[in-house]
């Protein structure tokens, strides 16, 4: 029976198959009054010139069968779809598309109403005729285009101005400048001004501001901008090496923060690991049945008298309340409970009095470390349930260096205690990865344990990197011949894979922990997944070596660019002569190319502080570890290997004096550091990409040397003297044109002075950094940072 059924199938197959190839499709320049009536049975396309784009009517669902008369993308593999007329109300094989008396109509059925928009008119008879423009626009008659009609997406060469965009389910919009749910008065995502253009390179102009790139900025290729079903704004450019669209800038990074996620009273949750969001019930909460992600209390608060707050860690509600600015939490709860349609406030921790009040309903909840909010939620005084959003403490101690107490490898290797071990550093691994809910832990759990039970430790799973034994790897290195560097963890090699790919071999020095700690925090990082990132493919550990296996960035580091001596062109020149030092001698980066790399750089930190769950502090960020790729595309090395420093490295950190370095200020006393010190870092290395000296290099003789800090005497010359031109990079000064500079030099300058600030709450979060160097944030004037005396504290 059911090989009969195949059969059938297989027959239906092979018919439909042939069907498709047997019917050529026609292909028409012009659709106009001897090509009209244009039906979805005629299976004719209309191409442009060079056939980048076609139209006609697209299949949108089989049963019944429905179509769109839409525009895409002709000539490469997959079909995308940039607009249509008709997008929410298909049409059936009845269809069709006609020029009647000059009017454009498409008509469902003979009767109905014309589904083109606008009615579009065409006065003369040789401008009766709808074309395809190489650029993707649509026209017809006298003035009608679709590129004054977009649907889901904008393209190169459109002029965004005065259109909006909707998602192709009509759930979001898009307003020129904010993005939001549809037919609501709402915003999850502002511009400081409106987008106006987006260009084949990659850049986006915007309405009396800055413009800002993508992070391919440079390389003309297909590119678009869209809004697409999960509420984000996008560009994509298409990699046509590998026949597919990327991702290359995105509105919103954390996906819980679009509107609409979650229902009523629920917290949205993102997941790095499957690039997914989940809606979870707050403490004393319960899913409303049958609304899958919407939750309701379990005790109605009878007696608005006798209720108690729940603290839901990092966890923050939509709110149009104003800050009330309360002196301590005290004052902000009693705020709460003075106001009967309270259902709870949010908190900030980092001493900045936040404190704003939820009122009526609790909408569009997300938990984000980035945001460092505290919200407490009002229950009912009996309610018994704990809250489980906790980790605000834990999360303080995912400083640098971490603490992890994980269990002692086993000294004999006998399967079932290594079992428990890979369990038992699994779980710590989760811990430290921020993720406190009992009930994803359970799963994890018994997810593991199978694993362990299978594989045994000498198997990854298949999306973990990849254990090498000692005998590859000084295979691949000719048994470590070719040193190309000593970093902080210890020596770099170079090498080649079996397989052909070029690695950096990184053998570290002074590493704690056993095998099983080694491989739960090896398995992390080698989890993150960026542009900006450099990958990490494997690893060794074996005979107490601790070795890990990179991708190989062949420019090498910023710092060779950045503070290359300043001897004159002539002796570089000679130099270059006589063979000798020529490898050495690196081009000076200009402009364009610093302003990209530090946006890189920016986005890179910002996704392992906001984005990996796992909240990987960097703690080492410094040009020698900012690698450059084929086209100076920065790769941030290091990353994660704070964690694996031995405790006693740790305790004799150097203390430095004067001149402090890469170091934030906090480093060195007690207080805890916390994600603020990466942004301290990055401070300094935006600064000394402006400036193109080592931060602690004295560039002037009007302050003493023992008072010397760049910072403060960058800003004076910025902000009081109003000089610019005297903290550039004196070798590439000549070529700093304040019309086409000004914009991204003054952004990397303001938002170094931004991070450079003493207190770690006056810093920005890193994600607000990379949006401040990409310019969708106004940036209002920094204040002068200061010198920071390390006497202050003794
Ligand atoms: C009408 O369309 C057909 C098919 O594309 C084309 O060959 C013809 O030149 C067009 N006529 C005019 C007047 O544009
Ligand atoms: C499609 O693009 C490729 C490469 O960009 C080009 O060689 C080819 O001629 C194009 N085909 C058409 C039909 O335009
Ligand atoms: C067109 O007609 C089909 C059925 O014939 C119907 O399913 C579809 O909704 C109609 N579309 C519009 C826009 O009325
Ligand atoms: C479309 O037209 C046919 C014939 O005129 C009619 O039978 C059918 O009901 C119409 N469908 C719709 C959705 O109007
Ligand atoms: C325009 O088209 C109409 C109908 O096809 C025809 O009667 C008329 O002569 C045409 N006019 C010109 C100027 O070609
Ligand atoms: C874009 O459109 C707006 C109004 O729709 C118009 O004012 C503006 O001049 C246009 N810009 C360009 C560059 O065409
Ligand atoms: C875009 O949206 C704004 C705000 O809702 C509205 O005022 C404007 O008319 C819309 N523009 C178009 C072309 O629909
Ligand atoms: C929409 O909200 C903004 C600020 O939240 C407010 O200024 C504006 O008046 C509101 N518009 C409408 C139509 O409610
Ligand atoms: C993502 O992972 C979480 C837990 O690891 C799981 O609950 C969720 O269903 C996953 N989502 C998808 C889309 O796979
Ligand atoms: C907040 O929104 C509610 C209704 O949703 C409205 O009644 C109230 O006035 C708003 N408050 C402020 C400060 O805008
Ligand atoms: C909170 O601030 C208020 C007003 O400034 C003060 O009276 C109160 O003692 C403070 N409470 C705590 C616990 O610091």
């Amino acid at each position: 029976m059911s090989n009969y059924h195949f059969f059938l199938f297989f027959l239906v197959s092979i018919f439909n198959l042939h069907f498709s190839y047997s019917q050529q499709q026609l292909h028409i320049s012009s659709f106009n009054l001897s090509t009209s009536p244009w039906t979805p049975l005629d299976n004719q396309i209309l191409l442009s010139e060079k056939s980048t784009f076609a139209a006609g009517f697209l299949l949108t669902s089989s049963t019944p069968k429905l179509y769109k008369f839409s525009v895409w993308y002709y000539n490469i593999s997959t079909i995308t779809e940039i607009w249509s007329a008709n997008n929410q109300s298909p049409v059936d094989e009845t269809a069709s598309l006609e020029i009647k008396n000059g009017e454009l109509t498409l008509l469902n059925n003979s009767s109905s109403t014309n589904l083109w928009p606008t009615k579009p008119v065409a006065s003369t008879n040789t401008t009766q005729q709808l074309k395809l423009q190489e650029n993707g626009n649509l026209v017809y008659g006298d003035s009608w285009q679709s590129f004054s009609f977009p649907t889901n997406t904008f393209l190169p060469g459109q002029n965004f101005s005065g259109a909006n965009l909707t998602s192709n389910s009509g759930k979001f919009m898009f307003f020129g400048k904010k993005l939001g749910l549809a037919g609501l008065n709402d915003s999850y995502y502002e511009s400081d001004h409106a987008f106006l253009s987006l260009d084949v390179n990659g850049k986006v102009s915007r309405e009396d501001g800055a413009p800002f790139i993508t992070s391919d900025y440079g390389d003309q290729k297909l590119r678009r901008l869209t809004l697409d079903e999960d509420g984000d704004l996008k560009i994509y450019s298409y990699d046509q090496k590998g026949g597919k669209w990327g991702v290359v800038w995105t509105a919103v990074v954390e996906l819980c923060k679009i509107h609409g996620q979650c229902g009523q009273s629920s917290i949205c949750m993102y997941d790095a690991r499957n690039a997914s969001t989940s809606c979870l019930c707050p403490p004393g909460f319960k899913r409303i049945p049958g609304n899958e992600d919407k939750c309701e209390i379990k005790v109605e608060m009878s007696n608005l008298k006798s209720t108690k707050f729940l603290p839901l860690d990092y966890v923050s509600f939509s709110s149009n309340q104003t800050d009330l600015k309360a002196a301590n939490f005290t004052v902000c709860q009693s705020f709460c409970l003075n106001d009967d349609k309270c259902l709870g406030f949010m908190f900030k921790v980092d001493g900045n009095s936040f404190c704003k009040l939820i009122l009526d309903s609790l909408l569009y909840g997300y938990w984000s470390p980035g945001t460092e909010m505290v919200t407490y939620l009002r229950v009912d005084s009996s309610e018994t349930e704990r809250s489980n959003f906790v980790g605000m403490t834990e999360v303080l101690e995912t400083t640098c260096p971490v603490r992890i107490s994980l269990p002692f490898p086993p000294e004999e290797s006998k399967a079932n205690t290594r079992n428990i071990i890979i369990i038992c550093s699994l779980f710590g691994a989760e811990l430290i990865s921020g993720l406190f809910f009992f009930w994803t832990f359970l799963k994890k759990y018994i997810k593991y344990r199978d694993m362990a039970r299978t594989f045994g430790l000498e198997v990854m799973p298949s999306s973990g990197p990849k254990r090498f034994t000692l005998a590859e790897i000084k295979d691949a290195t000719d048994n470590f011949a070719k040193h190309i560097g000593t970093g902080g963890f210890g020596d770099v090699f170079m090498g080649k894979l079996s397989d052909g790919r070029v690695v950096a071999v990184k053998c570290l020095k002074n590493v704690t922990g056993g095998d099983a700690e080694f491989w739960a925090e090896v398995t992390i990082i080698a989890r993150m997944h960026h542009l900006n990132l450099i990958r990490l493919w494997g690893f060794c550990a074996e005979k107490g070596k601790r070795i890990l296996v990179y991708e190989y960035v062949p420019n090498g580091s910023l710092d060779k660019f950045l503070f290359q001596s300043k001897s004159s062109p002539e002796l570089q020149r000679r130099k270059h002569d006589d063979g000798t030092e020529a490898s050495t001698i690196k081009p000076v980066l200009d402009w364009n190319t610093r302003y990209r790399i530090a946006l890189g750089v920016a986005r890179a930190i910002a996704y392992l502080h906001e984005e990996c769950l796992e909240w990987v502090l960097h703690c080492d960020i410094k040009p020698e570890n900012i690698l450059l790729g084929d086209d100076f595309c920065p790769k941030v090395s290091d990353f994660g290997l704070a964690k694996l420093k031995k405790k006693e490295d740790i305790a004799t950190m150097p203390r430095v004096r004067g001149t402090r370095g890469y170091m934030a200020p906090e480093c060195i006393g007690p207080s805890p550091i916390t994600s603020k010190a990466d942004v301290y870092s990055f401070g300094v290395v935006l600064l000394e990409l402006v400036a193109g000296v080592r931060s602690s290099q004295q560039i002037s003789s009007e302050v003493d040397s023992d008072q010397w800090f760049l910072p403060s005497w960058a800003f004076d010359k910025v902000y009081k003297e109003m000089n610019v031109d005297d903290i550039l990079d004196e070798r590439i000064k000549h070529s700093y044109d304040s019309r086409a500079h000004f914009a991204i030099v003054n952004r990397m300058v303001k938002t170094a002075m931004w991070c450079l600030q003493d207190r770690p709450e006056l810093r920005p979060s890193m994600g607000k950094v990379a949006k401040m160097i990409e310019g969708t944030v106004e940036i209002i004037d920094p204040k002068k940072p200061t010198i920071f005396y390390l006497d202050k504290e003794d």
